[in-house]
C-alpha cells in the first residue's frame, strides 16, 4: 500500500483543477470526489483512458461505466433523449440519479461494455463541476475503489485502497449523501427499469413518469444479462452479519470468543448480545435518520475494517426512503 506522499491531493483553487483537466486531457486518471461517492474518471471520449479504469480497478470488462456531464447539451452528443429522460433530468440533475439511454456513435464499446445504451449522470459536486465545465470532457467514473470493495466516501479512503496505483486525489471532502447515485433504464420506450435503487426513491420516480419502473432482477451472477448486479459487492474483509431491524440476534458460537462490532441504525436501538464482553457499539445515526445513516454507512465500515474485528453485526435499515438503497448495499456487502 502506497505511503499517503506518494498521491498529491488537490483541491479546488483554479490551479488545481486545471492540473486535473490537464491529466484528464492526456488520458490520465484522476480520483474526483461526487455527492455520491467518490469516481475514479477518465476522458470518457478516450478509449485508452477508460481501459486503464478497468486495470487499475480490476474490474471485469463486461460491466459498463457511467458518463458523468457538465450540461443538458452535452448529453445530445453521447445519447438520444426521450420525454421521460428529460422530465427525470429537469426534475433530479444535477443530483444522484443515472439514466441508461440509447447511445450514439461517440461513446465507445468500453465504456458501455459493447451495449447500445450508455448511463449518464449530471453530479452536483461543486469540485467535479468546475472540472467538467473547464475541461469540457464527459468523464466516465465508477466508483473509485478496488472492484467488490467498499464504496468510498473520503479521500483517504480512495488513498487507502487504490493509493498506490493512481498518483492524484481531487479531496472534495466527505461526500455529502454517501450511497451511489438510483439507475434507471429508459432504453426500452414505455418501460423504465430501476437498475439499482439509491438516494432518489422510487416513488419519486414514478411521481415524475406517472409510472412505476419496473424492479430489475435483484441480484444476477451473469453480469451481461444484469450489469454490476453482482450478489456479492461492496464487501468489507470482515465478515458481516445482517439482523432484521428491531430485533437481537445470537452471535455465533465463533464470535463468542473474539472481538466483535455491532453497529445499529440509532443509538441503543436494540440489546447488546449477552455473553460476550468484547462487543463495540456503534450507531449510523444517533436520531435514526436514514439520510445520515446512509452518509455514516461506508465511512464506518472502512473504519471498522480497519480495526482488528472479527466480525461486524449489522441492523438492518427499516424499508423505506434511501433505507430501500441501504439495504440493497448490506445485502450484497454480506453475501456469501
Ligand atoms: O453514484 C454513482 O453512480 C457513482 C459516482 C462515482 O457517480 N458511480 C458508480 O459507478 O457507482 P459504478 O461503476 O461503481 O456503478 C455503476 C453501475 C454498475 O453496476 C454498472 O454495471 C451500471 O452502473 N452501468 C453502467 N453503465 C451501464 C449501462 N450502459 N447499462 C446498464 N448498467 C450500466
Ligand atoms: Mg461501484
Amino acid at each position: 500500500m502506497a505511503a499517503l506522499t506518494d498521491v498529491r491531493f488537490l483541491g479546488d483553487t483554479p490551479n488545481d483543477i486545471q492540473t486535473v483537466v490537464g491529466i484528464l486531457k492526456k488520458g490520465g486518471l484522476v480520483a474526483v470526489p461526487t455527492e455520491t461517492v467518490y469516481g475514479l474518471a477518465a476522458d470518457a471520449l478516450n478509449p485508452n483512458a477508460c481501459r486503464k479504469i478497468f486495470d487499475i480497478k480490476g474490474r471485469p470488462l463486461i460491466d459498463p461505466l457511467i458518463v458523468h456531464v457538465y450540461s443538458r447539451d452535452q448529453v445530445e452528443t453521447l445519447a438520444h433523449w426521450s420525454t421521460a429522460a428529460q422530465r427525470l433530468a429537469a426534475a433530479f440533475w444535477p443530483g444522484p440519479l443515472t439514466l441508461v439511454l440509447p447511445k450514439k456513435a461517440a461513446v465507445s464499446d468500453i465504456v458501455t461494455a459493447g451495449r447500445p445504451a450508455v448511463a449518464i449522470r449530471m453530479p452536483r459536486h461543486p469540485f467535479l463541476r468546475k472540472v467538467l465545465k473547464v475541461g469540457r470532457l464527459p468523464l466516465a467514473a465508477p466508483s473509485a475503489n478496488p472492484f467488490g470493495y467498499l464504496s468510498p466516501t473520503q479521500a483517504r479512503h480512495v488513498c487507502a485502497s487504490l493509493g498506490s496505483r493512481i498518483p492524484y486525489i481531487l479531496d472534495g471532502g466527505p461526500c455529502s449523501i454517501g450511497l451511489e447515485s438510483t439507475i434507471v433504464d429508459l432504453s426500452t420506450p414505455g418501460h423504465p427499469q430501476l437498475l439499482r435503487p439509491g438516494p432518489i426513491t422510487a416513488e419519486a420516480i414514478t411521481d415524475i413518469l406517472e409510472t412505476p419502473p419496473a424492479r430489475h432482477l435483484k441480484h444476477c451472477a451473469k453480469a451481461r444479462v444484469a450489469p454490476g448486479q453482482f450478489k456479492r459487492h461492496y464487501r468489507p474483509r470482515t465478515p458481516l452479519h445482517l439482523f432484521a431491524s428491531g430485533t437481537s440476534p445470537s452471535l455465533t458460537a465463533r464470535d463468542h470468543k473474539v472481538k466483535v462490532a455491532w453497529v445499529t441504525l440509532c443509538r441503543q436501538s436494540v440489546s447488546l448480545p449477552t455473553g460476550n464482553r468484547n462487543v463495540a457499539t456503534f450507531w449510523l445515526s444517533k436520531s435514526g435518520d436514514l439520510n445520515e445513516a446512509a452518509h455514516n454507512l461506508f465511512a464506518l465500515l472502512h473504519h471498522l475494517d480497519a480495526q482488528s474485528y472479527q466480525a461486524i453485526y449489522l441492523e438492518k435499515m427499516p424499508a423505506e426512503g434511501i433505507g430501500i438503497a441501504i439495504n440493497d448495499r448490506l445485502e450484497r456487502a454480506a453475501a456469501s
